[in-house]
């Protein structure tokens, strides 16, 4: 068994998601500025721990040296949006970014998972200037409302609890929830679009 060095190889996946958290949050900043709507309401990062990478290496058959290639999601953001249309412009936005290369979209909004999960996760390559010279690694960004993220890291935790076998009983509940969350989400955008509307009557 091949020892991995942690520090090394976490490095500069520590280095990409202190500047994507950065490069995000200026994003939202820059929208206040301008007096514009912002689409992006909070953004977070984290790093997987090694027991997480490890643990994933194992489930995907990758062997220690292919680590960095096959597993998208050591450097993970995660950006939060008020209402469900922002989702897309702020996928929209990375898009249209320069400063890193989108290698796969995954829609689990339109493709809701089985569990009920819904969110969008981009898959980038980010180009890091290290202390070594440049070097690209993977991130996975994620996009979902408030109430997707309620759901999922509320479902998360107690999948956690369980061990990854939850009754079939309490799966079907947990799917109930994420569709009451996104009940909310659809219910508000709603609320949105009627007041924007009022609004627009009241300027003419
Ligand atoms: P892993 O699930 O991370 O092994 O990777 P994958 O290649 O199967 O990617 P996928 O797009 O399915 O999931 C990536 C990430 O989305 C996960 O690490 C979770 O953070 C999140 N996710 C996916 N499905 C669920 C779910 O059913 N519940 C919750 N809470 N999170 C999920
Ligand atoms: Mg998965």
């Amino acid at each position: 068994m091949e020892i991995i060095n942690w520090k090394e190889l976490l490095y500069p996946y520590e280095q990409a998601v202190e500047e994507l958290l950065l490069k995000f949050k200026n994003l939202d900043k820059e929208c206040r500025h301008l007096g514009i709507y912002s689409p992006v309401d909070s953004v977070t990062g984290r790093l997987k721990t090694p027991a997480s990478i490890l643990d994933k290496a194992g489930r995907k058959h990758i062997a220690p040296e292919h680590i960095e290639e096959e597993i998208e999601d050591i450097a993970g953001i995660r950006i939060l949006c008020q209402f469900v249309e922002d989702i897309q412009k702020v996928v929209d936005m990375v898009r249209s970014r320069r400063d890193m290369t989108i290698v796969q979209e995954k829609d689990y909004i339109t493709n809701t998972k089985a569990s009920g999960y819904r969110s969008y996760h981009i898959i980038i390559r980010y180009p890091l200037s290290t202390a070594l010279g440049p070097k690209e690694v993977f991130a996975e960004i994620q996009i979902r409302t408030n109430a997707m993220n309620f759901w999922a890291t509320a479902e998360h935790s107690l999948r956690y609890k369980y061990s990854g076998n939850i009754p079939q009983e309490l799966q079907d509940r947990l799917h109930n929830c994420a569709e009451a969350a996104f009940h909310l989400d659809q219910e508000m955008s709603t609320i949105r679009e009627e007041i924007t509307n009022a609004q627009r009557l009241n300027e003419i």
